[in-house]
């Protein structure tokens, strides 16, 4: 027995010391000197618990990912299984950390490990209802991957899918009658039908959140930011940057009431969604050519330079995975290569939404989407190959770890990398754009380009959760659901449906997050921290000075800048093993969720727009929607 327990206590040491060191500065571990006994048979515990974990989310996401990428009855069926097989382990897992009171422990690193995996979420559901749960959220998503609409200049064609098809005539029809018909087509189709299916969801992780001991669902979403104050911060930042939002939606009705008249785009009202180049009206950039503000000036237009060059769908990601090897990080391995989907199969359904996948195991990872060779593709590569990186970065942390310590980072990294790579610096240095330094009209023009997609998101990614917050928490009656959503959307964002919507109508499950049960206020937190990183990245690459007119925010290329890379490889490899503001700290100095730097960056046409709008006599603000009945409900707020 002594024996044994001499050559179980090595064990765990040289099991435990590799990762412990793994973990930054080790601030999270006791001293090994101070280890009671207890302490280190906890360590061995998580040990052997998070190899199983990995184990398990191989399994997982393997199903996950051929469901995914082959959506049939038999791989969804067979994704349940494993996902109703997980749950059960996870909720034995949760059990035996209760038995074992390790949340108690005196270790900062196992009181860590034991309160994530004890956050059960769906998984606390008995089978019965998980399966219910699961059944409902996979319908919803296979009728999203599966919707086809019919053609509006020729109804009997009934194929068009919305990647790329009604993509392609969102963004490039003027016809308010065309954009109307596509825009409903799918709503009705996307979204109504899925009702039944959506209040299921709602009924059952509701039920979840209260075997959890959560007040609801939202907060179990919530709880993910470690961060008891974090929704009245978001709270906060929104109303912060509401007045620069108020001037973009101003000039872009001025400007489309310009372009289509009064009886489209009256001068006051809510801007009806179809006339934005996108279906949820979320990134407003495939209809620039209509609000550039100086269209005699050369735009920056990388798809036109891009397909003059023969660029494919290869190469754009071949360009990210320079970028980040240019910075000292890793390549994609071989395996990305050869088993990621990145084109749209002719011969079988796939989910085409973007995303990135860790399959936790030799460093296999890949992305799943349809790209197509422009613009907004060009950016979610970067976006998604943020993700990659992350994975890659943090793979030597246990499994409970492996992830984003704040659910706005993990969206965040691809996006400082788009950042650098859309700057002109950039652009011209890989030969899409002709002209490295704007003058300061064609510079304005790039930061409103810049603004339709990173400004105008904010009241969107804000808006979607603050609905489904108040679903949740049974704020707003399921009888109000409906005109509930389009009234904050209204509210928030100034945007209404081009056609009247009623409770016969609905219209949340037409996004892909309503459908796969995807938190989204990460976006939005996203959204501000991309710019802090970017700022922190920029200083230490020595290209961004305060005051110094050459080395703006806005023109900062970190390309190549190994110290800019070293930063962020170790920002990214702690994985979530401690709170992100102490994460944060280590990066940028900072230690909240903090605007300033996206209003510097956006500063000269925050300005230009104020003194535009203001002499042009454009109006600011809008009203209540009248797309929905006025009786809907009380209005909301932030
Ligand atoms: C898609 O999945 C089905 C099983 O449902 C399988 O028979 C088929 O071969 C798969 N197709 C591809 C291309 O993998
Ligand atoms: C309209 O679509 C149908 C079905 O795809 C096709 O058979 C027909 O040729 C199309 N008509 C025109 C004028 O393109
Ligand atoms: C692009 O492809 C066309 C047709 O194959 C070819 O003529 C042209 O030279 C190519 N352009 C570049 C920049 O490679
Ligand atoms: C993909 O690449 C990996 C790593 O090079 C290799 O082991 C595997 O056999 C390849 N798989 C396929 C399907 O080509
Ligand atoms: C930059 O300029 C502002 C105002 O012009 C000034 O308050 C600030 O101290 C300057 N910062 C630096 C680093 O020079
Ligand atoms: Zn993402």
């Amino acid at each position: 027995m002594g024996t044994f327990n001499i050559t179980a206590f090595w064990l765990v040491l040289m099991l435990w010391l590799p990762h412990g060191l793994s973990m930054g500065n080790g601030q999270s571990n006791s001293n090994s000197n101070s280890c009671s006994a207890s302490v280190l048979e906890a360590r061995r515990f998580f040990e052997l618990e998070n190899e199983l974990l990995r184990k398990r989310y191989h399994e997982k996401f393997l199903s996950v990912y051929t469901y995914n990428t082959n959506v049939t009855e038999e791989n969804r069926q067979a994704m349940i299984e494993i996902n109703a097989r997980n749950a059960e382990f996870n909720k034995r897992l949760a059990q035996r950390i209760k038995a074992s009171d390790y949340v108690q422990s005196e270790d900062a690193d196992i009181r860590r490990q034991a309160e994530h995996l004890s956050k059960l979420g769906a998984s606390a559901l008995n089978p019965d209802d998980f399966l219910t749960l699961q059944n409902a959220i996979s319908s919803m998503q296979t009728n999203y991957a599966t919707v086809t609409v019919c053609s509006y200049t020729n109804r009997t064609d009934c194929t068009l899918t919305l990647e790329p098809h009604i993509e392609e005539r969102l963004a490039h029809s003027r016809d308010p009658a065309e954009l109307s018909w596509y825009w409903q087509q799918w709503y009705d189709k996307a979204g109504t039908p899925m009702r039944d299916h959506f209040a299921e969801y709602v009924r059952l992780t509701r039920k979840a959140a209260q075997l959890n001991d959560h007040r609801s669902y939202a907060d179990y979403w919530l709880q993910f930011y470690e961060d008891a104050d974090f929704e009245r911060q978001l709270d906060a930042t929104f109303k912060q940057l509401l007045p620069f939002y108020r001037q973009i939606h101003g000039y872009v009705r001025y400007r489309l009431r310009q372009h289509y008249g009064p009886d489209v785009m009256p001068a006051e009202g809510n801007i009806p969604i179809s006339l934005l180049g996108n279906m949820w009206g979320q990134s407003w950039s495939e209809q620039l050519d209509l609000f550039t503000p100086y269209p005699e000036k050369p735009f920056v237009d990388v798809k036109a330079e891009m397909v003059r060059q023969n660029y494919t769908v290869e190469k754009l990601f071949e360009l990210g995975d320079q970028f980040f090897q240019s910075l000292g990080m890793r390549a994609l391995p071989p395996s990305f290569w050869n088993l990621s989907v990145l084109t749209r199969p002719e011969d079988r359904q796939v989910v085409c939404h973007a995303s990135a996948w860790d399959f936790y195991q030799d460093s296999d990872v890949r992305i799943k989407m349809c790209t197509e060779v422009n613009n907004n593709y060009f950016y979610i590569v970067h976006h998604e190959l943020g993700h990659i990186q992350y994975y890659l970065e943090y793979e030597q942390q246990p499994a409970v770890y492996r992830g984003a310590p704040n659910p706005g980072f993990h969206e965040a990294v691809g996006d400082v990398i788009a950042l650098s790579v859309m700057s002109a610096r950039h652009l011209k240095s890989i030969g899409l754009i002709e002209n490295g330094r704007l003058d300061e009209k064609s510079r304005i023009n790039q930061l409103f380009k810049q603004a339709l997609t990173k400004i105008v998101f904010l009241p969107f990614g804000y808006t979607m959760d603050k609905y489904r917050h108040a679903v949740f928490r049974n704020e707003l009656d399921e009888s109000q659901w409906n005109c509930g959503f389009w009234q904050m959307r209204s509210e928030f964002g100034g945007v209404e449906p081009p056609v009247f919507r009623t409770e016969k109508d609905f219209d949340p499950p037409a996004k892909y997050h309503v459908d796969a049960d995807v938190e989204y206020l990460r976006y939005f937190a996203a959204h501000i921290f991309q710019f802090q990183f970017h700022k922190a990245l920029c200083t230490q690459a020595g290209q961004y000075a305060p005051n110094d007119s050459r080395l703006t925010l806005d023109n900062c290329d970190i390309f190549g800048s190994k110290v800019a890379g070293r930063s962020l490889s170790q920002f990214l490899s702690k994985g979530s093993s401690r709170h992100w503001k102490e994460v944060l700290q280590e990066f940028t100095g900072e230690t909240e969720m903090d605007p300033a730097a996206l209003l510097e960056y956006f500063d000269p046409l925050y300005q230009w727009l104020k003194q535009e709008n203001s002499q042009l006599g454009v109006p600011l603000g809008w009203g209540p929607t009248n797309k929905i009945s006025s009786d809907c409900c009380g209005t909301f707020s932030t």
